[in-house]
């Protein structure tokens, strides 16, 4: 497997009255097409790394060590730190995407999610006609789950879901190979959170993008990820497939944060795992579920 992201040896500092060490040392790669959590408790820099990424970060942020490259399918590297102006809002969209916490507060509430999504042809894709951009937005929308005659839609017509859906399929818009989420879907409930994220795995196998994916809700990384990085105080205290960090954790931190979940002791429904994901109470087991469950069998 070939990375599609290799952060190396990043630190943030904030220079503020003191300075907080946000990020410290961290070394990852995101392969071409996973999902990789991210986890770890309030403060521990998971939004510092996410706008490290992106470049996003603004002082009093700076990064003290270390670089972001990525490495286009095409077979080109970039250094993202070497990106400014042009390129660099070029690239942001068309090969990284992001969609942060609260996303969906940010359409515009005067335009049509029509105008919204179109936008984003006319100043990336300009050769495409207002024809074509019309048909692109529908299939957009179609992709995540909302009907096409929703384009005529304002956001305030839309529920909390749609809306956050809306700027999901933005964010797939220029067919991203990387797409960063920051806990995008912490105010939604349950419910539309699970549909959401199903949608989410679905499309990555189907579009091939990679996914970082941060929130709190390990139980939720464990279900969607493919591995899940644990982070605290600024470092990455451990890395593994999701289902060897949930059955061998090897840092007591990784521990801590696991028993703090109560649910991970078996009421909660089946693994989301991506591709045959039909079912969303868990009848259905693959594999991988299955030994999950037989190791919880065990421990009981
Ligand atoms: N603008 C800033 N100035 C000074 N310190 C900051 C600033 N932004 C963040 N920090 C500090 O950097 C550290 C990492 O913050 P960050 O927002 O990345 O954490 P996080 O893991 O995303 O937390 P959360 O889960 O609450 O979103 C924290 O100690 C925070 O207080
Ligand atoms: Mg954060």
């Amino acid at each position: 497997m070939s990375p599609v992201l290799s952060i190396e040896n990043l630190s943030i500092d904030y220079l503020a009255e003191t300075t907080v060490h946000a990020v410290r040392e961290v070394s990852l790669t995101l392969e071409r097409g996973e999902i990789l959590g991210l986890a770890g408790e309030s403060g521990c820099g998971k939004s510092t790394l996410a706008y490290a990424i992106t470049r996003l970060l603004k002082p009093p942020a700076q990064i003290t060590s270390g670089r972001v490259v990525f490495s286009s399918r095409e077979g080109y590297d970039v250094d993202l730190s070497r990106l400014a102006g042009d390129d660099l809002r070029a690239f942001r969209w068309d090969k990284i995407a992001m969609v942060f916490q609260g996303a969906m507060n940010s359409l515009n509430p005067v335009l049509r999610i029509s105008e919204q999504l179109e936008d984003v042809f006319i100043t990336h894709r300009p050769e495409l006609t207002k024809a074509e951009r019309r048909i692109r937005s529908g299939e957009l929308l179609e992709r995540v789950g909302v009907d096409r005659n929703r384009l005529r839609a304002y956001p305030h017509e839309l529920s909390g879901g749609m809306r956050q859906r809306v700027m999901i399929a933005m964010a797939l818009a220029l067919e991203p190979q990387v797409l960063i989420m920051d806990e995008p879907t912490t105010a939604l409930d349950v419910v539309v959170q699970r549909e959401i994220l199903l949608e989410i795995t679905r499309l990555r196998a189907e579009l091939g993008f990679a996914v970082i994916f941060i929130t709190h809700d390990l139980p939720l990384l464990l279900e969607i990820s493919d591995r899940i990085a644990v982070m605290r105080a600024g470092l990455i205290v451990e890395l593994d497939d999701a289902l060897t960090l949930y059955t061998k954790p090897k840092h007591p931190y990784t521990r801590r944060l696991l028993s703090s979940f109560p649910s991970l002791t078996g009421e909660r429904g089946g693994f989301v795992r991506s591709g045959d994901l039909g079912d969303l109470d868990g009848t259905e087991l693959d594999e991988t579920e299955q030994t999950v469950e037989a190791v919880e069998m065990e421990s009981r």
